[in-house]
């Protein structure tokens, strides 16, 4: 079968790692990458890294307003479709770049295949919950992370080739955590000890597009004594310089550019807390049996606040604080399948 995978944020590209080197076992894989993401500790790292196979496409299309964003990726996938001929277009997640390719593709009658499908936030305000919903609706094949997921789809009537085969972003943590400890030496680099110190992400659109709430945020951050080692998304840095919001009444806190996946993975398994809005690292931090506090109203992740192991808490001050502050003892359950999703995805089509 020939595959042709779209791909453009970096969580989409860690995604991809796991699920290429298994697909590549028995399938020709294509990779579009849209350029959706394109600082090189956004983008080019993470290929090194995790050895994902060069892209083959690069549309270069950069950061631009949704309709821009999402019809220019629309209009140039659509051209690689019909010159390839793909037996099915590969999408993973809920970024501007998932829709444009499930839209491009099912248009086409190439069937969809979405990986980390069925999930909801019920929050439409949000960019990624219309992403994912139109995704999953013109997808024929749903690969689900967990039986929430399963349950989302099912409510929205979708039951055909809907199957949960576990997270594929346990499958990259289960593969890499061991070289991630041995390799990185970011704690020596940054000078940090084992769990003496809290990791901080926060790039939301929700949080950073309204300036009641990052500073909210930030003021939350000013009142927490430990040490805090925060790697800023572009799209967070941008938006503190533009509102000329002062990071200086934080205290022992370490802003630093986002880091490469293992790095990444040695951050959040030595962190005492992890503070985040990511999708992704809320999963990690329990992945990792990091206590979690996450600053959303929602979350997709349900299964992860079962006995506190991660903690909703929005971006009241007050609620960040007391979550911070609490000594919790959860209770870690294997909720993401046996890291083998990307095994069991390639299976399907074998
Ligand atoms: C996107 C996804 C979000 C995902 C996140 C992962 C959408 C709607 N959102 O959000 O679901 O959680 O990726 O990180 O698809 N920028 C740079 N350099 C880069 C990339 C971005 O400077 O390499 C800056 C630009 O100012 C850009 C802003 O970040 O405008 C936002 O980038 P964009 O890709 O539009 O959205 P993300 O917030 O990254
Ligand atoms: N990540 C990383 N370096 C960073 C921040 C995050 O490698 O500086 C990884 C993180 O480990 C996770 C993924 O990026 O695997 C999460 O991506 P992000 O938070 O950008 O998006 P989301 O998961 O919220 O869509």
């Amino acid at each position: 079968m020939k595959f042709l995978t779209v791909l453009g944020a970096r969580p989409q590209f860690i995604k991809a790692a796991p699920v290429s080197r298994e697909l590549r076992k028995n399938h020709e894989e294509l990779i579009i990458h849209t350029g959706q993401h394109y600082d090189k500790n956004m983008s080019d790292i993470f290929f090194e890294e995790l050895h994902i196979p060069k892209p083959d496409f690069h549309l270069g299309i950069g950061s631009a307003s949704h309709g821009k964003q999402t019809g220019e990726m629309l209009s140039k996938i659509e051209e690689i479709i019909l010159q390839e001929k793909p037996d099915y277009l590969l999408v993973y997640g809920d970024t501007n770049s998932t829709l444009a390719g499930a839209l491009a593709a099912a248009k086409l009658h190439v069937p969809v295949v979405h990986i980390e499908a069925g999930l909801r936030s019920f929050n439409k305000k949000m960019p990624e919950e219309i992403n994912r919903i139109m995704t999953d609706h013109v997808s024929e094949y749903l690969f689900c992370p967990t039986d929430t997921a399963v349950n989302n789809l099912t409510d929205e009537n979708m039951t055909h080739n809907v199957i949960n085969v576990g997270d594929v972003m346990y499958d990259a943590v289960e593969y890499n955590r061991q070289i991630a400890e041995s390799n990185s030496n970011i704690l020596d680099t940054f000078g940090l000890n084992s769990k003496e110190y809290h990791l901080i992400t926060v790039h939301r659109a929700e949080n950073t597009d309204d300036p009641e709430k990052i500073s909210d945020i930030l003021a939350a951050f000013s009142k927490i004594e430990e040490v805090k080692v925060w790697p800023m998304h572009p799209r967070t840095k941008h938006v503190i310089e533009r509102l000329n919001l002062s990071l200086d009444s934080i205290p022992n806190l370490m802003i630093v550019e986002p880091v490469g996946y293992l790095d990444m993975l040695k951050l959040e398994s030595n962190a005492k807390k992890i503070l985040t809005d990511s999708g992704g690292v809320q999963k990690e931090a329990y992945f990792m049996e990091v206590p979690c506090v996450t600053l959303r109203e929602q979350t997709e992740w349900v299964e992860t606040l079962d006995s506190e192991a991660n903690i909703l808490v929005g971006t009241d001050k007050e609620k960040i604080l007391a979550a911070v502050r609490k000594d919790v003892s959860p209770v870690y359950k294997n909720l993401f399948g046996d890291a083998n999703a990307a095994g069991k995805i390639a299976k399907h089509f074998n």
